[in-house]
């Protein structure tokens, strides 16, 4: 088989990674890819989001399955582009894929299917939501119902911050269009966790449990990212936390697509707060998580390819899936500035002895020429680490991470604690 992964971050390398594994790929693609996918794929050059242009290539290739990573292709409908082609993807459609990219319709859904999640409110005016936003008590939380790149959710501390959450979305139009309408959401306090699900028309299937950390400092200090590190399993997903997973949210996610006539294909991410009141979904995505695949893959013994198989042809139910018991910590590696602004094109060192058994390097921001990587974005990589258990995964990813050198790099030292 020759299988396409479209993206350039941390979890479509992990992707690539464990697809080039797999006894049925031949041949690995990349469109476009990062500097450690090169190593494993060929990176062509054609934008994540220049659909026309991947299917075009896909044909021309005779790409047997392509593997879409991010949520913006799939929000503007790159599966079905492929589907109307002929082209086997993974991957929901446009109409699945809202789940993501809307968050309006995403809470919205969950509230007419009874699906646990904090209460809410929408508004498309300014006036009217500060008129209203006392009503949750601080904090509050405030979003963009669009895609915003994981930067359009404020937790406001007081009504002052609130109006500047707000005005920010409303009035400037930080997020454009994707700020039209605001959702003004309850605080929800407990402990996160991601559960990704694998999922066909009639079967969901959840993989191993996973913990993400988003702010950018030790202490969740300071601003939200795309993600500092993650760990796998997360200890909050105990055998009572996971049927009530399965029974009060799983299942009746499943139901509720088919009710809705929601023909969902690939990956749902649920994220969620187990709160003393239950578990509560904070959001929908349609794709794997980044940085939790990188967590995810390395502790699946399956083959990839074939539960992906399973996915596209609607025979996911008959599929078996294994995982190891071992436990895996990634530790991101940052640009200095960032989720500000940063410099790129920095040479990176020491990644060789970074690598070694069972600790991976995968390549997010980095670009490779005349055989030497370079930084280039604000997430570097991910340096991560299978251990028999989390201490001794988290000691042996710290290691490594501490093998890698370029200018200005930070990362989190409580990763996995
Ligand atoms: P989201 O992109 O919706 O997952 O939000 C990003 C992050 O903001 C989440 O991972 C949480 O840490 C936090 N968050 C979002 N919604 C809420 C909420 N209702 N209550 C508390 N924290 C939230
Ligand atoms: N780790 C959060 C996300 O993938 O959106």
């Amino acid at each position: 088989m020759k299988v396409l992964i479209v993206g350039s971050g941390g979890r479509e390398h992990t992707l690539a990674w464990k697809v080039s594994q797999s006894l049925l790929v031949d041949k690995v693609y990349a469109a476009p890819g990062n500097g450690g996918m090169a190593d494993i794929a060929q990176c062509v050059d054609i934008k994540d989001t220049d659909i026309k242009g991947l299917r075009e290539f896909a044909q021309k290739e005779g790409i047997d399955l392509t593997v879409v990573g991010p949520e913006t292709p799939l929000v503007a409908g790159i599966a079905d582009e492929f589907q109307k082609y002929g082209l086997r993807v993974f991957g929901p459609n446009a109409e699945a894929a809202l789940l993501e990219g809307s968050k309006v319709f995403s809470k919205e859904f969950m509230k007419r299917n009874g699906i646990p999640t904090g209460d809410f409110k929408v508004f498309e005016d300014f006036d009217e939501a500060m008129e209203q936003v006392d009503a949750f008590g601080f904090p509050v939380v405030i979003k963009a119902d669009g895609l915003a790149a994981g930067k359009g959710v404020i937790i406001a501390k007081d009504r002052q911050e609130a109006e500047g959450a707000l005005k920010e979305i409303m009035i400037e139009r930080k997020f454009g269009s994707a700020g039209d309408r605001v959702l003004v959401e309850e605080f929800l306090t407990g402990t996160e966790m991601t559960i990704l699900c694998f999922v066909d028309a009639s079967t969901m299937v959840p993989m191993e449990s996973a913990r993400d950390y988003k702010r950018i400092f030790d202490d969740d200090k300071g601003p939200n990212t795309g993600g500092m590190g993650t760990f796998s399993p997360n200890d909050v997903y105990t055998p009572e936390i996971k049927r009530e997973f399965r029974t009060r949210i799983m299942l009746p996610m499943r139901e509720a697509l088919k009710k809705e006539g929601i023909e969902y294909r690939g990956v749902l991410y649920f994220g969620l707060m187990v709160t003393g009141g239950g578990i509560k979904v904070l959001e929908f995505n349609c794709r794997f998580g980044d940085p939790e695949t990188q967590v995810i893959l390395p502790r699946l013994e399956s083959d990839l390819v074939e539960i992906m198989n399973s996915v596209v042809d609607g025979r996911l139910s008959k599929q078996q899936i294994c995982w190891s018991d071992k436990s895996c910590v990634c530790i991101i590696l940052a640009s200095g500035g960032y989720p500000g602004s940063y410099k790129k094109e920095l040479l990176i060192e020491g990644l060789e002895q970074a690598e070694g058994e069972e600790t991976f390097v995968f390549h997010a921001g980095t670009k490779k020429e005349q055989g030497k990587y370079y930084t280039n974005g604000g997430r570097v990589m991910g340096v991560t680490a299978l251990g028999a258990d989390r201490e001794k995964a988290r000691t042996k990813a710290y290691a490594a991470a501490g093998k890698v050198r370029f200018e200005g790099m930070q990362y989190r030292r409580d990763i996995a604690k």
